[in-house]
C-alpha cells in the first residue's frame, strides 16, 4: 500500500520506518527541513536502539522517503497516518492540539478524491469527531475525507518491537464506516494480524479513550507502588520484595511496580493531565480526583530525594558536590523531557550545590537546557570526588558499576538509588551509605 506519515517525531519516524518494513511504500512528512534532511540521509534525530539500521535498510529499498512538501503527500497516497505531537498546553493541563489542526488543515487543502486520515497521536476524547467536521467543511467539491483513530502504545527504547509486534491494535472507526476504514486498517496491518495480534474495532471515542486510560493506569500503578514505598520507609519494609510478592498474583502483575523517582518523559505526565482535564470538562469527577493524587505522589518522589540530599548536608548544600547519574527520563533513550534526574540536578544547582551529571546518551540535550551544570565525560569522572550520588536512571552501565572501585573516587560514599536498581548489599559491604526508595537493603 501507499501510505504517508505526517509528523516525523519519535512516533512518526518509527511508524514510517516500520510501515516500510512491513512492505508498504511510505512517505514521511514534516515541516522541519532539518529533520527531513537527517532522515533522508539515514540519520535518526534521537536515540532509539535499532532504528537507524532499519531506517537505512528501508531507504535503500526505495520504499521509504521523506519530504517537507505536504502537497506531494496528498498526491502520493490516499491513506495518511497523523503522528504529530500533542504536548501539554503552555497554560493549564490540557493537550495543545495546534499541530494536529495545522497538519490536517494543510493536508486537506491539497486533497482530491477519497482519502482516509488515521490519527495515531494521543488526543482528548472528541477530537476525531471534531476533525471529521473540520475536514468535511474544508474538503474540495467531490472530495471525501474520512477520519479513523488508531492509537499508538509504543514505549521509547522498545519502539520497533512495540510497532511490529504490538500487544493489540485498536481501530476506532466512525459509526457509518460500513467496513471502509476497518478494511484499510486490516490491510495496513495484515502482516501483524497474521501473527495473531488482537484487533479491536470500536468507535472513535473509545479508541481515543483507550490510549488515555492505558497511560492513566500505568501511571497509577507507579504512583501506587511509590505510595507503598513510603510506608515501607516509615515501617522498615522492603518495597522490592513486596512488589515481587504482589506480582505473583496475575490479577496484579509485577510490571510497572518499580518504586523510585517515578514517571517522567514526554507521555505519561502530560497524558494524565490532559486526560484529567478533558474528564473534568465533561463533568466527570472520579478520574480528576484519582489522577490528581497520582500526579502529586509522582512529583513528591523527586522532592523526597531532593530533601534526602539536602538533609545529608544538614541543610547547608551550598558549595557541596553532588553527582546525578542519569539525565534521560528512562534508560535506552536520550529523551530528557520531564526527567526526574534533571529536575533534581537543576533544583540542587539553584540552591548552590556544585552538581555534576553523567548520562550515557543524554548529555547533549541536557547541556542545552541546563548549561550551568558540570557534565563529566565518564561515570568515574562524575564520581570524582563527590559527596553524594543520586542514581536517577537505571542504565545498565550504572547497575554494573563496581561499588568498591566507585568508592575509591568519592569523598563521601552516599548513594541514593532513585531506581532501586543496585545490588544494595554489595554497595553496603563496599562501605557505602546506601539509601533506596522504600528499601534499606
Ligand atoms: C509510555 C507507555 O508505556 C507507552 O505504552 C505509551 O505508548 C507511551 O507512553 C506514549 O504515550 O507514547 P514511555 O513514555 O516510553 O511509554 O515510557 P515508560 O516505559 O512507560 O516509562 C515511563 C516512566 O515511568 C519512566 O520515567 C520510567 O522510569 C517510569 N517507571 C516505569 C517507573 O517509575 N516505574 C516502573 O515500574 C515503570
Amino acid at each position: 500500500m501507499k501510505l504517508t506519515v505526517i509528523g516525523t517525531g519519535y512516533l512518526g519516524a518509527t511508524h514510517a520506518v516500520c510501515m516500510a518494513e512491513l512492505g508498504h511504500e511510505v512517505l514521511g512528512v514534516d515541516i522541519s527541513e532539518e529533520r527531513i534532511e537527517a532522515l533522508r540521509a539515514g540519520r535518526v534525530p534521537f536515540y532509539e536502539p535499532g532504528l537507524a539500521e532499519k531506517l537505512s535498510a528501508n531507504l535503500a529499498t526505495g520504499r521509504l522517503d521523506f519530504t517537507t512538501d505536504i502537497a506531494a503527500a496528498a498526491r502520493f497516497a490516499d491513506v495518511h497516518f497523523l503522528t504529530v505531537g500533542t504536548p501539554q498546553h503552555s497554560e493549564g493541563r490540557s493537550a495543545d492540539l495546534s499541530q494536529v489542526h495545522g497538519a490536517v488543515t494543510s493536508l486537506v487543502r491539497h486533497m482530491q478524491g477519497s482519502h482516509l486520515i488515521i490519527g495515531k497521536s494521543t488526543v482528548p476524547v472528541g477530537t476525531a469527531a471534531d476533525l471529521q467536521l473540520m475536514v468535511s467543511a474544508l474538503a474540495a467539491p467531490s472530495t471525501e475525507i474520512r477520519i479513523a483513530w488508531n492509537p499508538e502504545f509504543l514505549r521509547e527504547g522498545h519502539a520497533i518491537a512495540d510497532t511490529l509486534h504490538p500487544d493489540r491494535i485498536v481501530a476506532g472507526v466512525p459509526g457509518d464506516d460500513a467496513g471502509y476504514a476497518e478494511n484499510i486498517l486490516r490491510d495496513v496491518y495484515a502482516a501483524t494480524l497474521a501473527q495473531g495480534t488482537p484487533f479491536i474495532v470500536t468507535d472513535l471515542e473509545t479508541a481515543e479513550l483507550v490510549k488515555g486510560a492505558a497511560n492513566a493506569f500505568l501511571a497509577t500503578k507507579i504512583s501506587f507502588i511509590n505510595a507503598i514505598a513510603e510506608i515501607c520507609d516509615l515501617s522498615g519494609g522492603n518495597v522490592t520484595d513486596l512488589a515481587r510478592a504482589l506480582g505473583h498474583d496475575d490479577r496484579i502483575g509485577r510490571k510497572f511496580l518499580g518504586a523510585g523517582l517515578g514517571f517522567g518523559g514526554g507521555c505519561l505526565p502530560k497524558d494524565i493531565r490532559a486526560f484529567s482535564a478533558r474528564a473534568e470538562q465533561l463533568g466527570a469527577t472520579g478520574i480528576p480526583a484519582l489522577l490528581g493524587s497520582v500526579d502529586d505522589i509522582n512529583l513528591g518522589q523527586r522532592r523526597a530525594v531532593l530533601d534526602t540530599v539536602v538533609r545529608s548536608f544538614d541543610g547547608a548544600v551550598a558549595g557541596r558536590r553532588v553527582t546525578v547519574l542519569g539525565a534521560a527520563f528512562k534508560p535506552n533513550s536520550d529523551d530528557i523531557r520531564d526527567s526526574p534526574g534533571l529536575f533534581i540536578a537543576g533544583s540542587l544547582a539553584r540552591i548552590g550545590a556544585d552538581v555534576t551529571v553523567y548520562d550515557p546518551q543524554a548529555m547533549e540535550p541536557s547541556k542545552r537546557v541546563l548549561p550551568e551544570l558540570t557534565y563529566a565525560p565518564t561515570v568515574y569522572d562524575a564520581l570524582h570526588p563527590t559527596e553524594a550520588v543520586v542514581l536517577a536512571t537505571e542504565w545498565r552501565e550504572f547497575i554494573d558499576l563496581d561499588p568498591v572501585e566507585a568508592a575509591c573516587h568519592v569523598d563521601r560514599p552516599l548513594m541514593i538509588d532513585g531506581r532501586n536498581c543496585l545490588p544494595a548489599r554489595a554497595w553496603i559491604d563496599a562501605g557505602w551509605d546506601y539509601r533506596g526508595i522504600g528499601r534499606r537493603y
